[in-house]
């Protein structure tokens, strides 16, 4: 600009090339000065203010935390915010820091919990119908774990890439773009810091988008399955804690903000395999089929904790045993139990549209309803699609208790009715409620379905499975993983088994249930013989052994191998799985563990995903790299390990290149000393 005017001034005042030049100085001079004066005048006053050991600057809104002098969180808040006018500061608590810009307020407090550790709660609150406030932390230098379930589910989390999405539990094997059935607001930095977004925020979340090195929260009841029930401006509120270092920030936010484990699961399930008919029978189910599948486990000598009749065994989705494939269930479920088996049932919330459930549940209103046309009352049941192809149907409104009476009398009376032991609980996602969707209680969080449905899972006792879980880690039951496929890779193959477990660890859910050995067999992809033997291997030492992919069917080497690991699994790591548990009830602790649990601040430690822990007293080094029988083992400082196949003991802090692992074999370790 200020060129432009001094030419004009020139072109007009011709009289002397010199007054012309001096005239254009002039100008310049000016409009510099005044530049400066508004600049000085639009700049706030101090840009950066100290927070204890947090730094905030109003002018550009970056906000970082240190910690023993090494910065251990940077973050830009207030992403889309307009950068003038220039905020205003409010006054607030004492220590607190308030401002105030045309479109938001925000709201910085710390906190010191304990001695050793400080929370900062960021909070905005958006001012008009426009502001979606959105903060973004970077993600390096730490590495980052928690969040959710994945298709992908890679470990650390900075190897993800997911765009910005409603952060609600979704089903990923329906779509590969969901969050997981298993989330939690929370992540955990290996600088030490926890972070947690508040309950009532419509929450969105991006990792690692494209790359750009970025966990990013905002919150938004547009474009989204939020529900607004209190018909407010969208809030966007969370809290980070600094502790001395990851394990610290792990155990401090679990008992801060999340609850321990009031219980554990059935022993048996965790001492012995479920046996269960999906992958091999899918939908193929009968009576027959179902004795001949206990015969064979039996024939082949194999122990069982119970066998689990899974979809599909009822002709429409909601109702009773389908009476031309099943004539008579009880007289099934008597003769599993005369061959040593407990049976367990697989079931769901939904009541598919053509069944008597849904006629009950529609009369009684306790099926959730869906917005109809222009009104706003629940006229009509949600109807949504769930799982080609299993139909359509209504969900039970977990909201409503009348609703969950009627759902557990339903189930009861098939207990009673049949002598079944105890129920397998599919989905609970809040994917399948419809966008518009009405339910007796209005929810300010969707998940709190996912919630609900779970606790109501519960109250059938310690032996069943859930697969989907939200604030649900006081309940004392095995978490199963999403549907795993018969793959090696990242794609919810085999290498995602150790991410999944060791997520679920993070998120507070030790009874980890990973799903079935060499996967669910789905698309035509059936396990080879080497990818069952390095997924049964490493489910041996995981808390639960699940079969439906059946050992026979390859040859007798694998059947005597199945048999070995299953012994080992008895044997040698149920005891340590039930010595954990406890721990877990007492502390909080996950079972399963990532390495750095015990090395924490050891960088090959925390990035590691293809080891774990039980406990702190065993190490697990499989293989999971298809035709691979050598792969480099990592100790971790601090203690000396002893292999377990060769007897031979290890200096931690070093790394066995190399290390020979045949296809029968996989390599564990003892640490040494107390522990
Ligand atoms: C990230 O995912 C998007 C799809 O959401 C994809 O288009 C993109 O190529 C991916 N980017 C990277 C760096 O992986
Ligand atoms: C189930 O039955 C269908 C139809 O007979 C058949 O095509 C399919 O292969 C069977 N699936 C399994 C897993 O047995």
């Amino acid at each position: 600009m200020a060129g432009e005017d001094s030419n004009n001034d020139g072109q007009r005042k011709t009289k002397t090339r010199c007054l012309c030049v001096m005239a254009g100085a002039g100008v310049i001079v000016v409009i510099t000065v005044v530049a400066s004066l508004l600049a000085v005048y639009l700049a706030p006053k101090s840009t950066t203010v100290v927070i204890k050991n947090a730094k905030f600057s109003t002018d550009n809104r970056a906000f970082s935390l240190e910690h023993e002098g090494r910065v251990t969180i940077r973050a830009n808040l207030g992403l889309s915010l307009p950068s003038h006018p220039p905020p205003t500061e409010l006054q607030c608590g004492e220590g607190d820091k308030c401002y105030k810009w045309s479109v938001a307020t925000l709201v910085i407090k710390a906190e010191e919990i304990e001695p050793a550790v400080e929370c900062y709660t960021i909070s905005w609150e958006a001012l008009d119908d426009f502001y979606e406030p959105m903060d973004c932390l970077d993600l390096a230098p730490a590495h980052w774990y928690g969040g959710a379930e994945m298709y992908y589910q890679g470990w650390p989390i900075e190897t993800w890439n997911k765009s910005m999405t409603f952060y609600l539990s979704g089903d990923m094997y329906q779509s590969l773009e969901e969050w997981g059935s298993v989330m939690e607001r929370y992540w955990l930095s290996s600088e030490g810091v926890g972070v947690t977004v508040s309950e009532t925020v419509p929450l969105h979340v991006s990792v690692n988008y494209m790359n750009n090195g970025k966990l990013c929260f905002k919150a938004a009841y547009k474009n989204s399955p939020y529900q607004n029930v209190n018909n407010v401006r969208p809030k966007l509120e969370y809290t980070l804690c600094q502790a001395r270092d990851v394990k610290t920030a792990q155990q401090f936010m679990m008992n801060r903000f999340y609850s321990k484990p009031r219980g554990k699961p059935d022993e048996r399930m965790i001492h012995s395999p479920i046996w269960s008919t999906w992958a091999q029978f899918q939908r193929n189910i009968t009576q027959d089929i179902i004795l001949q599948f206990a015969d064979d486990i039996k024939s082949y000598g194999f122990s069982n904790s119970q066998l689990e009749i899974d979809d599909d065994w009822s002709i429409y989705y909601g109702d009773d045993f389908d009476n031309l494939r099943f004539p008579d269930p009880r007289q099934m479920v008597d003769e599993l139990k005369n061959k040593g088996f407990r049976v367990t049932l697989w079931i769901h919330p939904f009541a598919n549209f053509d069944s008597d459930m849904f006629r009950e549940g529609l009369d009684k209103r306790y099926l959730a309803g869906m917005v109809s046309g222009g009104c706003c009352t629940a006229t009509v049941p949600a109807i949504v699609r769930w799982w080609v192809p299993n139909g359509v149907a209504s969900i039970v409104d977990m909201t409503n208790p009348a609703a969950t009476v009627w759902f557990k009398e339903r189930l009861r009376k098939m207990q009673q009715d049949y002598g079944i032991d105890s129920f397998k609980f599919d989905a609970g996602e809040v994917n399948y409620l419809p966008s518009n969707f009405i339910t007796a209680r209005p929810l300010e969080n969707n998940n709190e379905f996912t919630t609900l449905y779970a606790d109501f899972a519960t109250e059938f006792g310690p032996m069943i499975e859930v697969r989907a879980a939200y604030r649900n880690q006081e309940i004392p039951v095995f978490v199963r993983m999403m549907d795993k496929d018969s793959h090696w890779g990242y794609d919810k193959g085999l290498k995602t088994l150790i991410p999944t477990a060791l997520t679920f660890s993070i998120l507070g859910y030790p009874y980890i249930l990973p799903d079935m050995i060499g996967g669910n067999g789905y698309d035509g992809v059936y396990p080879d013989r080497e990818l069952f033997i390095r997924w049964l291997e490493v489910t041996a030492f995981l808390p639960c052994m699940q079969f439906s992919i059946v050992p026979w069917q390859y040859d007798q080497e694998v059947v005597d191998l199945t048999l070995r690991y299953i012994e080992l699994h008895e044997t040698t790591v149920t005891p340590l799985i039930l010595r954990y548990a406890d721990e877990a009830i007492a502390t909080g602790d996950p079972i399963i563990r990532p390495l750095w649990w015990i090395a924490p601040r050891d960088k090959t430690s925390l990035t590691i995903d293809s080891e774990f822990l039980i406990g702190d007293k065993m190490l697990v080094a499989p293989i999971l790299d298809q035709g691979a029988t050598t792969r480099d083992v990592y100790l971790p400082p601090g203690y000396r390990w002893r292999d377990e196949n060769t007897n031979e003991v290890y200096e931690g802090g070093q790394t066995l290149q190399d290390y020979q692992i045949p296809l029968t074999e996989i390599a564990y370790f003892t640490r040494q000393g107390a522990a």
